[in-house]
This record gives C-alpha cells, structure tokens and sequence, in this order.
C-alpha cells in the first residue's frame, strides 16, 4: 500500500439527489483516477451533510445510495478505499487540530459559506462554517497529493493547501517534524478540468447544477429514467440560434454553451469535436441526439445502484472494509501530528 507515490481522495455529500453534475465533475473523474498508479479513497462525507440538518433516516438511506453510486459508476472497492468519513475518528480529531492553525479571515473569505448561510448568517451552524477545515482535514488525515474535484471546490482546496502549508511552517522545529524535509503534510494538487468541470443547470446556464435548486428541471438525478432524462432535455432552456462550428461562437451562450459541454463530457471528446459535428445544427436535432447519448451512458448506472442500494448488507460491509483500510493510514499520520504538536499520547503496542 505504502508502494505508491500518489494518494488520491475526494469526497461526496450524502445529501440527496446525485446529479449529472457530481456524475461528470467528480464520480466519473475518481474512476478514471484509479487507472493511475496511486492509492484511491472516496469518501461519503456524512459528517459535512450534517453542517445542514438532515432527517436522520433519510441521512442513513442518502450514505447507501451514495456508495451504491460510487460502485455502480465503476470504483472497485477492492482497488480503492470506499468508506464514510464517521466511521474513522481521525477526520475529527485533526479537524480540530487545524481549526487551530486556519484564521478566521481566512474562513470569512469562502464563498460557499456565504451561499449556504444566506441573509441569516447568525443562525448558520458553526459545523457549516467549519465545513472546509474539515475538508482539509479528510485530505491531509491522509496525505493525499490529488484531489479530484468540480469547480466549485477550487476554493476549499486553496485553504487547504494555505492549512498545510500553515502547519508545515508553525511546527518547523518541532522534533519530530524535523525528518519531513518539505514538512508532514504535502501541498495537494487539485484536479479539475475539463467540459465538466462546472455543470449549470438546465433553465439557467449562469446557474451551476445543484442538488440544492428547487426545481427538479434544473437537473438531471443519476436515478431519473429514460423518459425523465430525455422530457429535462426537451425542456432545457436554449436560444433561437443554431449551434455555432466554432468554440468562439459559444460566448455569451451560456445555455448552448453547458449543452455542448455534456454532449463532449458523456461522449469522451473535446468541446471542439461536438461542434465540428454538429455546427449550424438546431436544438431541434441536437437535444434528441444529447437525450439519447446521456440515456445511454445514464441507464446501466442508475439501473446498478437501485440493485446495490437494495442490498443493505453489502453495502454496509463495503463500508466497513473501506473504513477500517481508511484507518490504517490516518491512525498513523495523526500519531506523528500528535507528536509534531507536542501532545503525549499513549503508545501503540
Ligand atoms: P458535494 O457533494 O457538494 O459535491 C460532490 C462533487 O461534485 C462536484 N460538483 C460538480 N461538478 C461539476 N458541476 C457541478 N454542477 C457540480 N456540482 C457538484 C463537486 O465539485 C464535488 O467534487 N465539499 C465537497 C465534499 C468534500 C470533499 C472533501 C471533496 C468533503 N471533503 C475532501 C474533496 C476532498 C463537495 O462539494 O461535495
């Protein structure tokens, strides 16, 4: 295990509603990342879900359907690490640490926080201003080098390298940092890019898809059927123009412009070669022939996670598995933290 040079992590939000989005801008990336030589864990963050209050059921139910879509989407749980962030206690426990080594302006600037919180800043819950250090925790309990993520997360992954660069220079001559030439923890690159990266919703392409959007039209759920998917094609907000041949004609068309980018994400091709194929088209032709490909790549993984989200047992066991590898390489790294910081723990037989 410790054989590899690269640690991959990222995590998703058992919240409700997976759509085309998480599918494009994160899920599918993690399954391509396990081709890479690294170690790979994906995480259902069910300890970030909570920073907004959750129905505790629903929040179970959420944890299974998560994992049974990391599986059906293609995330071997036997090559990578599939577990629930509560299940490992070092994510907690070092997020503490570093809320002692991030700043308050540092926090103020997110603007994740500012959309969640909304105009009731004073009624937010500290968890949901707490949630990147948290974040920057799951990352750095590992060590992870690559975290692939949407757009979105940009930020949060800034903070977290500002975290561990923070720590890494605080604890400097600390004895036991002293062997980590670079310092403990490393400088995460994030991965993001390509068409995906920002998926916007269906009636407003300024708008970034979200489980959050009241409107169900706005999005495509990975568990929508064939006919749902294909009726929030038909009724995607466009405009009145034919598609354009080139990439410079998608400006200020922002609707055109997320259309062509999923046509490109679920075909595997560049923006430029939907364009060089469909160019001077109308939506008439281009929304049934998008309908059809996001159909086809849809189906069999919304099909696989209603199979693996009724078997409960299996899924739980996956977690269990996952939980326990997870463990053994954050209960190590947060024993040297402990030692860096100046704590006396209890050592390990
Ligand atoms: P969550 O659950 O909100 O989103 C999961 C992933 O989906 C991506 N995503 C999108 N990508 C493209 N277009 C969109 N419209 C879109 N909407 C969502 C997100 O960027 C994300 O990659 N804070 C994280 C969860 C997390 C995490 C971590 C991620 C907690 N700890 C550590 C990486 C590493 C989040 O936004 O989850």
């Amino acid at each position: 295990m410790a054989a590899f040079k690269e640690l991959v992590f990222s995590g998703v939000q058992p919240t409700g509603n997976l759509h085309l989005g998480n599918y494009l801008g994160a899920i599918r990336r993690f399954v391509e990342m396990q081709g890479r030589e690294a170690q790979c864990l994906y995480c259902v963050v069910d300890m970030h879900a909570i920073t907004l209050w959750q129905d505790p059921e629903a929040l179970r139910g959420q944890i299974r359907e998560v994992t049974a879509a990391f599986l059906a989407a293609g995330i071997d749980p036997k090559r990578s690490i599939v577990f629930n962030q509560s299940q490992v206690p070092q994510h907690a426990e070092l997020a503490w640490i570093f809320n002692c080594v991030a700043r308050l302006g540092w926090l103020n600037r997110m603007t994740q926080f500012k959309d969640k919180a909304g105009k009731d800043r004073e009624n937010a819950s500290i968890g949901l201003y707490d949630y990147p250090v948290l974040m920057a925790a799951d990352i750095l309990a590992y060590r992870a080098t690559h975290v692939p993520v949407g757009e979105d997360q940009k930020q949060h992954l800034e903070l977290t390298r500002d975290i561990a660069q923070k720590f890494n220079t605080d604890f400097a001559q600390s004895i036991a940092a002293r062997e980590y030439d670079d310092g403990f923890f490393p400088i995460t690159e994030p991965i993001i890019g390509g068409p995906a990266a920002r998926v916007m919703s269906l009636r407003d392409g300024t708008k970034k898809m979200s489980k959050s959007d009241p409107s169900d039209n706005s999005r495509i759920n990975l568990t929508d059927d064939a006919d749902t998917i294909a009726q929030k094609i038909r009724r995607a907000k466009t405009d009145p123009e034919p598609l354009p041949s080139e990439i410079a004609g998608l400006k200020e068309r922002p609707e055109a412009d997320n259309l062509v980018g999923l046509y490109a994400a679920l075909s595997d091709v560049s923006r430029e070669d939907v364009l060089r194929d469909f160019g001077g088209a109308q939506f008439s032709t281009f929304k049934p022939a998008l309908a059809d490909l996001a159909v086809s790549k849809l189906a069999p993984i919304a099909g696989e996670m209603r199979r693996l989200s009724s078997d409960t047992a299996y899924i739980e066991a996956v977690l269990a598995d996952g939980s326990e590898r997870a463990e053994a390489i954050a209960r190590p790294n947060l024993d040297i933290v402990k030692d860096i910081v100046g704590f006396v723990r209890r050592p390990r037989g």
